[in-house]
């Protein structure tokens, strides 16, 4: 059987580089890698709700900025589906099933759970739906009967729970989900890009992304103004490139050929971090450098972006029919998963008569 794909986000904001690198980056590669047999790519508003439910035009509104994202970074209709997840009722359904295979106690221990209750600052008025969400997710992956789920590193505790649901279920009622896998990105740069501000995540409320739909001058300006090395004062300096986010971008983004375009005096990433950390090598140059590097990768997004927002009805063409053909799978899937939990009463014939005959003879 083939290899097939499911990934998504959340509709909550414009995506930023942070997601290109973690994950976009990589769902265009695996997508013309021609590995895969299908891809299925999810816009999670129900998710979004979750933690957003009394902000439903917020997430409305995210929807077609997600869309607009995943189609100029190159993510193809023609070669993924492209859907969103709330026209989906069937997943609801799985959730509802699934709900009976987890503890509580399991929940509390999601590491990601833990930490989004925190950061929300829920503890004690955690609404059911959020505490809920890995389930929902775990219904997501297997609705599709995805092997593989392209994610950030932030996401490893979610695709565990779903092993877990997916064991589980098969134990109980037989051999009937398929047991995804996550990948993450080589790069281990690429797994967390600190914000502009240097702290570790970029977020929207912290203010330090640099978004996909940018302007060429506003990623200027954020690169000119990011953090690097606070003890590197001077260019006579020795700097630190460990935790400086200029050179984390830079181990995302640049390639040889950037250096042999924009730097050719330095052989490559390695020893322009040599020269930082001797001392004698200015910010300036390094983020100029960032800079170029940065608006080779974004312009042809930009320009793709630019061209999809004059058509936004076929964006959502897109998304409709893509959310017709994902509910097909998602369909199949919840039906045999009511044949392995014998709630399929209408289509089971043998039921039925068995059912008679034990009335016949009593
Ligand atoms: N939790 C993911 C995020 O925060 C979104 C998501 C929902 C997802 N369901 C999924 C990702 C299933 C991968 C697989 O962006």
């Amino acid at each position: 059987m083939g290899k097939i794909i499911l990934t998504g986000d959340r509709p909550t904001g414009r995506l930023h580089v942070g997601h290109y690198v973690g994950s976009l980056r990589e769902r265009v590669r695996l997508q013309n890698s021609g590995d895969f047999e299908k891809i299925f790519i999810m816009i999670a508003d129900a998710q979004a709700l979750t933690d957003n439910a009394e902000q439903p035009e917020k997430v409305r509104q995210n929807i077609v900025e997600v869309a607009l994202d995943y189609m100029s970074c190159g993510i193809d209709p023609e070669k993924s589906v492209i859907f969103i997840q709330s026209m989906l009722p069937e997943l609801t359904e799985l959730s509802f099933y699934y709900m009976n295979l987890v503890t509580v106690a399991r929940l509390q221990r999601n590491p990601t759970v833990k930490a989004e209750i925190q950061l929300r600052n829920f503890e004690a008025s955690i609404p059911v739906g959020f505490f809920t969400y890995p389930i929902s997710q775990a219904s997501d992956i297997t609705a599709f009967r995805a092997t593989t789920v392209p994610v950030g590193e932030d996401q490893a505790p979610m695709i565990e729970q779903a092993r877990e649901i997916v064991h589980k279920f098969n134990t109980v009622y037989g051999e009937t989900l398929v047991e995804p896998e996550i990948l993450l990105p080589d790069n281990r740069a690429c797994l967390r890009l600190p914000g502009i501000d240097g702290k570790a995540k970029m977020s929207k409320s912290l203010g330090n992304c640099i978004y996909l739909a940018d302007t060429e001058e506003e990623v200027r300006k954020k690169v000119m103004s990011m953090f690097t090395d606070p003890n590197h004062l001077r260019v006579e300096d020795p700097g630190n490139v460990v935790g400086n986010p200029v050179f984390i971008y830079l181990e995302a983004f640049s390639t040889p050929e950037h250096f042999a375009e924009y730097l050719p005096e330095y052989a490559g990433l390695t020893e322009l971090k040599e020269h930082y950390t001797r001392g004698g090598l200015g910010d300036v140059k390094v983020k100029k450098f960032l800079n170029k590097v940065l608006q080779e990768e974004l312009s042809p997004i930009r320009a793709r972006r630019k061209a999809l927002e004059k058509d936004i009805p076929y964006v959502y063409e897109v998304l409709k029919k893509g959310s017709e053909a994902a509910r097909e799978t998602a369909a199949e899937t919840l039906s045999q998963v009511r044949r392995a939990m014998k709630i399929n009463y209408f289509e089971d014939q043998s039921l039925i008569a068995e059912q008679a005959l034990k009335y016949q003879n009593g």
